[in-house]
């Protein structure tokens, strides 16, 4: 976390500064808002996300307490250039934040009708990620900040993953329960507000999108795994194959995935040689990951097997939700991560959450994979809140690896 000394006036600004950034040497030394600043101009909040295969630059309002508001946000997918090589390559996926970062940038400040120098405080992620994505995010943030003699605020990925439902149309309240569910992470939390959150359980191997991604893999379904398979088991039996579910009955909060891969592996040889489907000398040769002769079984089969897998994973994940609503007697649930733009497993969280009079919140499906708007609003949330002070200290440094735990305050 950014430990700040001070934020000085935004002296470059056009307009006059706002109540909300403290002179240097005031009384406050943090960019906090409370209900006297609700008159105060909105600060704006440019964010930038570069933590893995996916560049993203957004731009939010702070007005006061109000949910932040997004103005503007673009995006570049790497995922064609990673396709290639069946997952993302770290050196590549950095030198594409590079090409991607700038003109993107142009565009959310020309989509949003403003100008760099209306920029309050630039935010970036500061992991958890890959290390070298992750500086080309921080290097530019603080770079373009320096420039425009401006505060800088590294924002924690998963922090941002957890506050994206607040840029819904159905915002949710605190206190609630969050399933995070991303590519790298699994985790149930208890969050009372910004900063304040309480590990309720996590995986202790494989993430939920890990078990989409490396089950996909071996079906020949390439990178990104998920929404392949999320496709696919769109025509499937999800009750076709018998497959494990970790830790279903362990009467605790954890997950593991790691051996649900395993499981899909042998079903998809036995499958194989049960329809003595012929493999193409090429399968032993290409390191595509998939089980060879898996891609020549009928497309029904296939199908099968995806939605059986993808029920395996939702079943857990719904399970441990419900049971940490019913642990934290809490009344609300928050589902954020890519994974959660699984339609099977939102339908499922439905209906078991409307069962139980509580209610259930998304982002928009288009915010639910990796962006610049969460990063922009959990930026905006911290400040909002005072939990985070921005800095004028344009030493950045980045953390591949990030708790998130650790933002918890006392
Ligand atoms: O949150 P995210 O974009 O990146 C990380 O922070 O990791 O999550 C990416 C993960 C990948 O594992 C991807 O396969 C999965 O989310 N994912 C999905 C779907 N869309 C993305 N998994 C299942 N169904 C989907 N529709
Ligand atoms: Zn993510």
């Amino acid at each position: 976390m950014n430990q700040a000394d001070a934020v000085p006036p935004a002296t470059t600004s056009q307009r006059p500064a706002s109540p909300l950034v403290k002179p240097a040497g005031g009384a406050s030394k943090q960019l906090s808002s409370g209900p006297k600043n609700a008159d105060a101009r909105p600060l704006l909040v440019l964010g930038f996300e570069s933590s893995c295969d996916e560049t993203g630059v957004a731009l939010v309002e702070l007005q006061g307490q109000a949910v932040p508001r997004l103005l503007a946000h673009a995006l570049y997918s790497q995922v064609e250039m990673h396709q290639a090589f069946g997952g993302v390559v770290p050196e590549l996926a950095s030198r594409d934040h590079i090409r991607r970062v700038l003109p993107l940038t142009s565009e959310v400040m020309a989509n949003a009708g403003r100008s760099l120098r209306e920029v309050d405080v630039v935010a970036y992620t500061r992991g958890p990620g890959l290390a070298g994505a992750l500086l080309v995010g921080a290097g530019l943030a603080c770079a373009l900040a320096a420039a425009l003699d401006k505060p800088v605020l590294g924002v924690h990925h998963l922090e941002g993953h957890l506050l994206s439902p607040f840029l819904s149309a159905d915002p949710p309240q605190f206190p609630f329960v969050a399933l995070l569910v991303s590519g790298g992470h699994t985790q149930l939390m208890r969050v009372d507000g910004v900063g304040r959150y309480e590990m309720l359980g996590e995986t202790i191997d494989d993430a939920a999108g890990e078990a989409f991604d490396k089950s996909a893999k071996l079906m020949g379904l390439g990178y990104p795994g998920g929404p392949a398979l999320a496709a696919l088991a769109a025509q499937g039996d999800p009750k076709a194959y018998a497959l494990p579910r970790p830790l279903l009955h362990s009467g605790d909060l954890d997950f593991s995935f790691a051996g649900l891969k395993t499981a899909v592996l042998v079903q998809s040889q036995k499958m194989v040689t049960a329809h003595g489907a012929p493999i193409a000398p090429s399968e032993y040769t290409l390191a595509s990951g998939a089980t060879p002769g898996f891609g020549a079984l009928p497309l029904q089969m296939q199908a099968n097997l995806a939605a059986s897998t993808q029920a395996a994973i939702a079943d857990v994940l719904v399970k441990k939700s419900m049971m940490a609503l019913k642990t934290t007697g809490l009344q609300r649930l928050v589902v954020a991560g890519g994974v959660g733009a699984n339609r099977s497993l939102r339908e499922q969280l439905n209906t078991q959450c409307a069962a139980r009079g509580v209610r259930v919140h998304y982002p928009e499906l288009h915010l639910c994979t990796d962006n610049g708007a969460m990063i922009a609003l959990a930026a905006a949330m911290r400040l909002q809140s005072g939990m985070q002070e921005a800095s004028r200290d344009y030493a950045f440094h980045v953390q591949p690896r990030w708790p998130l735990q650790s933002l918890q305050v006392a």
